[in-house]
């Protein structure tokens, strides 16, 4: 780590210059009351504004540009939803007009926006841009949009009152095409090109939400809606009204006010330990996403329960599971490059195509910040590193395949090389540079 730590001007600059190769146009950013960084530029395929994408950006921008931080994530709330049933939703894409995205405005039936979410992470790097650049006033401005957001999840997206918000299509957890989804998608081992079939299933899904209006409740009982509450979904918003609470601290919110943030994350926590985790004999973690009205626990094993560790969801015993199994030897997690988001004993495991076990950078950084909140500061250094290595050796790919560290593949083309968030990097090597010094 030492050798990255005293490369921190070289992988500065990577990093600059990759998301500044992926600023949109001229033409678009002179549309833009803020500017934002595409996810990839190179063949247009990711020119509209994503959502979390845009989270991770300004964790990076933060460390050699923060005012572009700052806009990057204002950006965000240009087309939060203003007025009728989804008010407060933070929408997973936009831009489509400034972009031209005919293909999007078509899907979503909008002109500038999707009528979906994304984890919800603004509220924490918000906080984290503020600590480099504090800006007190933006912050005052994007808190009452934040708080909606939140609001809006309450509202919208948890019909059953148990505290955890669902989601009504796999486009929302960022893990579109995981294993994950397969079942709710009809999808089997025997499934010839599954990943054409689950790309025609989300498309076709977006056209049930228009049926449903977009309505949790009515999704949750229909034979043709995808309704889950994801475990990691529901650790990263726990996080995130947390770092709300201290928002609302630091612009000098009323101590009622911050403690209700807390409450409402404190209440995720436990439903989180309720309903979602259990340990089986070989003393593994299970946690399970819950599907349909009924709660069904049927989501397979992934990484997305080390992201329990971002959100402080586990208690110490469960943590020291976790970090045994990211680490240990025959964990099927624990491959030549780490993480593979789905364990190589999945049946359906295949490194190389989208979402299938590849290893993603965000998902690194949202396990690394995690382990450091447990004080696993050695475990935290090595993910990083190897995350680290895996840019050194095949550049700032999309994905990448755990077994052999190369770009992966999506319907079995290359994935784009210069993907923005994948320099989310830099921001692991700052906090050990920062540890370490
Ligand atoms: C893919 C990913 C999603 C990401 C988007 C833009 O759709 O699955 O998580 O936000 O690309 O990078």
């Amino acid at each position: 780590m030492q050798y990255h730590i005293s490369n921190w001007n070289h992988w500065e600059k990577r990093c600059a210059d990759a998301l500044r190769g992926n600023l949109p146009d001229p033409e678009v950013l002179t549309k833009l009351k803020f500017r934002y960084t595409c996810p990839a530029k190179k063949d247009g395929i990711y020119l509209p504004r994503w959502k979390w994408d845009s989270d991770f950006h300004a964790a990076t921008y933060r460390h050699f540009d923060p005012e572009m931080a700052w806009e990057e994530l204002q950006g965000l709330f240009v087309h939060q939803v203003a007025e009728g049933p989804d008010a407060g939703m933070l929408p997973h894409m936009a831009y489509f007009s400034e972009n031209d995205d005919v293909n999007s405005q078509n899907l979503f039936r909008h002109p500038h926006r999707s009528i979906l979410t994304q984890p919800a992470l603004t509220a924490i790097v918000a906080l984290a841009v503020h600590q480099k650049l504090p800006r007190p006033d933006i912050l005052k401005a994007i808190y009452p949009k934040l708080a909606a957001y939140h609001d809006w999840f309450d509202r919208r997206r948890d019909p059953d009152n148990d505290r955890l918000a669902a989601i009504i299509h796999p486009w929302e957890s960022g893990w579109d095409a995981s294993q994950r989804w397969d079942q709710m998608l009809g999808i089997t081992k025997d499934t010839p090109n599954p990943m054409e079939l689950l790309l025609h299933k989300r498309v076709e899904l977006v056209g049930t939400l228009f049926e449903h209006h977009c309505d949790a409740e009515s999704l949750m009982h229909a034979e043709d809606g995808f309704y889950v509450e994801p475990a990691d979904f529901n650790a990263i918003r726990a996080a995130d009204l947390d770092a709300l609470a201290e928002i609302a601290r630091e612009i000098g919110k009323e101590q009622e006010e911050i403690d209700a943030f807390r409450t409402r994350a404190e209440g995720i926590r436990q439903a989180i330990q309720e309903k979602m985790i259990t340990v089986n004999g070989e003393n593994r973690l299970h946690v399970h996403d819950l599907v349909g009205a009924d709660e069904q626990k049927n989501s397979p094993d992934s990484a997305s329960k080390f992201v329990l560790l971002f959100g402080q969801c586990v208690n110490q015993e469960q943590a020291e599971l976790l970090r045994g199994e990211l680490n240990g030897n025959g964990s099927f997690f624990n491959t030549p490059y780490r993480i593979a988001t789905m364990p190589t004993d999945n049946r359906l495991f295949d490194g190389r195509e989208y979402w299938r076990g590849n290893v993603w950078l965000p998902i690194n950084w949202l396990i690394f910040t995690g382990l450091r909140r447990y004080r696993f500061f050695k475990e935290a250094e090595e993910l990083a590193k190897n995350s680290l290595d895996l840019v050194e050796r095949s550049g700032f790919c999309e994905f990448f395949n755990p077994i052999n560290g190369k770009r992966g593949q999506k319907f079995q083309k290359p994935c784009p090389q210069n993907q923005s968030w994948s320099t989310i990097v830099l921001d692991m090597l700052a906090e050990c540079k920062e540890s370490l010094g």
